[in-house]
């Protein structure tokens, strides 16, 4: 399999799928931003000649996978379009996979984390989910697929998949979690684990970049209630914010979908990224910092 630069081997060189895509736009500006060599591609997953065709056309050392689908405007759309939803999350996203296999290139996966659900063992106060925690979220279309597929993923050897849940960025974007909460007109109030793009993607081309394998809960540690995000968002960004809050039940009348909340066990992560001397903080400072950020970049 490639690896990195050092000790004479051939120098990194990262291909991106799913180049349009609002998490790619992020991982191409990082490395562009450390300098290094990265291109993007939009052609579909799916398509094993046209995905063989890029890989020997750029010869990436490492691909980043953050192509997927994910509906619009919402994974509600998923639950009608089944099939659509298989070829990108589970023919597709397998088959990105295998060709790099076969072309021992490293493939790093932006997966979810969104494929769990609070059960008796499992409380918001108790133990968050581990990477070995079979799946036990069935509620969306988008979910289900996304289980399916690291499944039998996680068994390529050249494979890392990190699961996201519910990503945040330092501005308003309409795909940030804290925009579409905010924007919503009742929203329920449920601690979860969250992803600060700005603490964790560059610890995905760390793990990358030294050939790390398997799953990863890939989220801050410790969980985070929409409330608690919305007031620090009140607090630090936006005085004037106001929200209503509802139930589950409430909520359930107004989406097609079932939406997962959980909390994930960080410990591997944090213990791996340890031994590169990278910390990722906690989730209520991770993003008492990212308001702090918005704020001093005028975001209102
Ligand atoms: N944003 C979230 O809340 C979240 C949370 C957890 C995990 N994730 C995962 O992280 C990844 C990136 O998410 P994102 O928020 O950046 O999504 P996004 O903005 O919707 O970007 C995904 C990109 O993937 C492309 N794509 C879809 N199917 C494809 C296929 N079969 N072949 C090639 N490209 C394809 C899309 O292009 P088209 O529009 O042309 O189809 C789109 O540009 C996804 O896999 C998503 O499931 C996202």
């Amino acid at each position: 399999m490639a690896t990195s630069g050092r000790n004479g081997a051939r120098p990194n060189r990262f291909l991106i799928w799913g180049g349009e895509g609002w998490v790619a736009g992020h991982l191409k500006a990082l490395l562009e931003g450390q300098g290094k060599d990265v291109f993007a591609t939009t052609v579909r997953m799916e398509n094993r000649e046209a995905v063989l065709a890029e890989l020997e056309r750029v010869k990436p050392t490492h691909v980043l996978n953050a192509a997927g689908c994910t509906g619009r405007p919402n994974v509600d759309w998923c639950e009608d379009n089944r099939e659509a939803t298989m070829r990108s999350n589970v023919i597709g996203t397998l088959n990105l996979t295998d060709c790099c296999f076969l072309k021992g290139i490293h493939c790093t996966v932006f997966a979810t984390g969104c494929i769990y659900q609070y059960d008796d063992a499992h409380p918001w106060d108790g133990p968050g989910y581990l990477e070995t925690d079979p799946a036990n979220f069935s509620g969306s279309f988008y979910s289900e697929t996304k289980a399916h597929v690291e499944e039998v993923m996680k068994n390529y050897n050249n494979c890392l998949i990190l699961r996201l849940r519910m990503p945040v960025s330092d501005d308003l974007h309409p795909r940030n979690f804290v925009t579409k909460i905010a924007k919503y007109e009742r929203v329920v109030d449920i601690p979860n684990s969250n992803t600060i793009l700005t603490d964790l993607l560059p610890a995905s081309i760390l793990l990358a970049e030294h050939g790390e394998l398997g799953i990863y809960n890939f989220t801050n540690p410790g969980a985070i209630s929409h409330n608690e995000v919305l007031s620090l968002f009140r607090d630090i960004v936006r005085p004037s914010f106001m929200w209503k809050n509802f139930s589950l039940d409430e909520q359930a009348k107004v989406i097609k979908a079932g939406r997962s909340n959980c909390k994930l066990d960080t410990t591997k992560l944090t213990t791996k990224l340890g031994e590169y001397g990278y910390v990722v903080p906690k989730i209520h400072d991770a993003y008492r910092k990212c308001f702090e950020r918005m704020k001093a970049a005028g975001v209102e």
